[in-house]
Formats: structure tokens, sequence, C-alpha cells
């Protein structure tokens, strides 16, 4: 019979050493740590819509009658309204369960063992992460300092086992977009290219109409910023047609619930009261990005999201960040070799920005 250390050797040896990804915690464990009461907090770790979600989405969840049955396996209703949205075509769309399951289905339609797929830190973990536990290779190519792409480096590198490179665009956490060119030129050699539109509600920019062009790029988007229904999971991408139904094909059938189902649904019916929260969220950015400018140990980043990302200068980001998570404040911080001792704080409503900027002026 086998005992536990046998069935851990089963274990796939790609995944044995693999880092794990660092997700953001939850707000009631986040308060334990803080040294106020509870409710009294600002959450601005998770790029989140601090408005909520549209209040017609709370009203067709609380009255909808169905959760005893699947959802559609091929999101017949979900794709129409989505193509209405985006102006393509519903065959070119694949909905998910957060867009991080767009680009697990991406890895797992396209990577078989060692092939290489290239990463462009610091980014967003969930390229690298899914890549590894794919089987493929992370082949990684830091951004300049500026937090632009090193386009000669990206090229250096592609050879006949690159397969594939994830774009965010605006950039998880610097805020910049990709320039439409280096996209372009990206898009000429063999190999697909994700963009990763998670923030395009607040870039204003989608290169969504360049996937009728080129055979090779795949959008992603999601509803977790924009809509504020992160907690709901749903995604989705914007593909060439002849690849949809592979996705489709390999997809988990149920892969958004029925929830989420209703929720985008509810979302696109109510795209005025959504503008408005991004709107609001848009000219919040300002707000921030002013008042943090005001300190000389903080050197913010201009950002075409809904975050802002700041070098901490003279200090330690991680002191930062306990210094404001006491107070009921929640921030990221980041160490690591592209990203020593910087912070990243979401936009949130006018009193959250006041709280922040007058808790960094006491430390
Ligand atoms: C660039 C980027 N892509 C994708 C995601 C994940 O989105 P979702 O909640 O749709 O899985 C995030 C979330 O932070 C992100 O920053």
């Amino acid at each position: 019979m086998l005992n536990s250390k046998d069935v851990e050797k089963m274990v796939r040896g790609g995944l044995k050493g693999m880092k794990a990804y660092t997700p953001v915690d939850p707000v009631d464990v986040l308060t334990g740590r803080a040294e106020v009461p509870e409710g009294d907090t600002a959450k601005l770790d998770g790029n989140e819509n601090p408005y909520g979600c549209s209040p017609r989405v709370q009203k067709a969840l609380a009255g909808f009658q169905d959760y005893n049955r699947y959802p559609d396996p091929d999101q017949r209703d979900v794709r129409r309204a989505l193509a209405v949205y985006t102006g393509v075509k519903a065959d070119s769309i694949v909905a998910g369960a957060g867009s991080d399951d767009l680009i697990d289905i991406i890895l797992r339609l396209f990577i078989e063992p060692g092939d290489r797929v290239i990463n462009c830190p610091p980014t967003f973990g969930m390229y690298p992460f899914c890549t590894v536990i794919a089987g493929g290779e992370v082949i990684k190519v830091p951004r300049r300092p500026d937090f632009s792409l090193d386009l000669p480096a990206i090229k250096k590198v592609i050879d006949a086992g690159t397969k594939l490179i994830f774009i965010a665009s605006p950039n998880n956490p610097s805020g910049n977009m990709a320039g439409v060119a280096e996209i372009k030129e990206l898009l000429s050699r063999d190999l697909i290219l994700v963009v990763d539109e998670a923030y395009v509600e607040f870039s204003g920019n989608s290169l969504t109409p360049l996937v009728k062009q080129y055979a090779n790029l795949i959008v992603l988007r999601t509803f977790s910023k924009w809509a504020g229904i992160a907690g709901l999971r749903a995604g989705y991408g914007i593909c060439p047609a002849n690849i949809v139904p592979y996705m489709m094909k390999i997809k988990q059938p149920y892969n958004i619930n029925m929830a989420a189902y209703v929720a985008i649904l509810e979302s696109l019916a109510d795209l005025d009261y959504l503008q408005n929260t991004v709107n609001a969220m848009v000219k919040e950015r300002d707000v921030l990005f002013k008042g943090l400018q005001q300190f000389k140990w903080l050197k913010p980043y201009p950002s075409r999201a809904n975050f802002i990302l700041c070098a901490v200068l003279y200090r330690s980001a991680k002191d930062i960040y306990l210094g404001l998570q006491k107070k009921g404040i929640f921030i990221r911080y980041f160490e690591t070799p592209e990203l020593k001792d910087y912070i990243r704080i979401s936009v949130g409503r006018p009193e959250d920005t006041l709280r922040v900027i007058a808790a960094l002026r006491d430390m």
C-alpha cells in the first residue's frame, strides 16, 4: 500500500519547487492585522471597483430562481452580449471564470512540455504561474527602467521553440500601455501574442480591432475591475475565429457559473451606471497621483489603469505597507528583482484618497 510519502513523490517534478502565486488576502483577514475597528478600512490592494457592482446585478442575483441548473456550456447569451459590447462577432469570443481562466485555457491549448513563453516582468504573476503548470518554459525579458517593453531583447530571445508572449496593456503593476507599433512588430513574428486588457475600460485604448487582421493575436478582458464583480469571476478572450472552437472544446464545460452568467448580462445592460463609476475612478486617479507627488520619498508612475505604482525612496516599501496596514489601509508592496521597494495603491473613492494621503503624511 502507498504511504503518504510515496504519493507525494508522484507530484509532477516541475511543480514541486514551483513558487506559489501571491494572491491578495480577504478583507477580514487583513482587518485582523490592523489596529482599527472592523469596517473602518480602505482596501486598495486588489484593483477592484470600490463602488461595487451595478444595482441591476444585485437585484437579478437576489431574485434568480435557476441556481439548480447548469449554465450554458456554449455561453450563447453571454457571447452575443459581449459581441455587442466589443464590436466583434460572437464566434470570436470565449468567456471564462475571470481572465485567469482564459490564460490557463490558452496555455493548455498551445503549450507542450518545453515550449517557451516570453514574460516581461514586472507584470501580472499569472502568466509565469500558468506557464509552469502547463509544462512550458518561462523566458524572462525584463522591462526597461521606465517599464516600457525591451523590444530588441524580446526579438533576440524569439526562436523556433518560442510559442507565445504575454503583454499586459495597461501593465499591472506599472500602469503604462504598450505602443501599437511595438504590438504590430511582435505580431509580425512567428508567435502568438496575448494582449491582456484587464484595465482597458480605464485606459480607453483597445487593440481589439487588430484581432480581425492578425491570425496570431488574442485580447483578454475582464469584468473584475470596471464592472465590480471580481468575486464572481468573469472574463473573456477575443480570439481568432478558427482558434475559438479549440478553446471551447478544452475549457471546463461550465466554466462561468450561473451567478457570473447573470451578472455579465446585467452589467452589460447597465453600461451608463458602470461608466459613471469608471469615470469617477479615472478622475480620482489624478487626485491620488497629485497627492502622492507631494512626498519627496515617493515616485509615482503615471497610470492608465485603476492603480498607481510608486517607487519608495530612502525607505523600505514593506515598512510603508505595514504602517498603512496598521491603520486599516491595505495596499501591495513589491520586493522582487525587477521591483525593489515599490508600492502599488489601487484607486478608491475620494475618502480613500484622503485617508491614504493623511496616513502617508504621518509616516
Ligand atoms: C493584468 C491582469 N490580467 C488579469 C487579471 C485577472 O483578472 P480576473 O479577475 O478576470 O481573473 C488581473 C488581476 O489583477 C490583472 O492585473
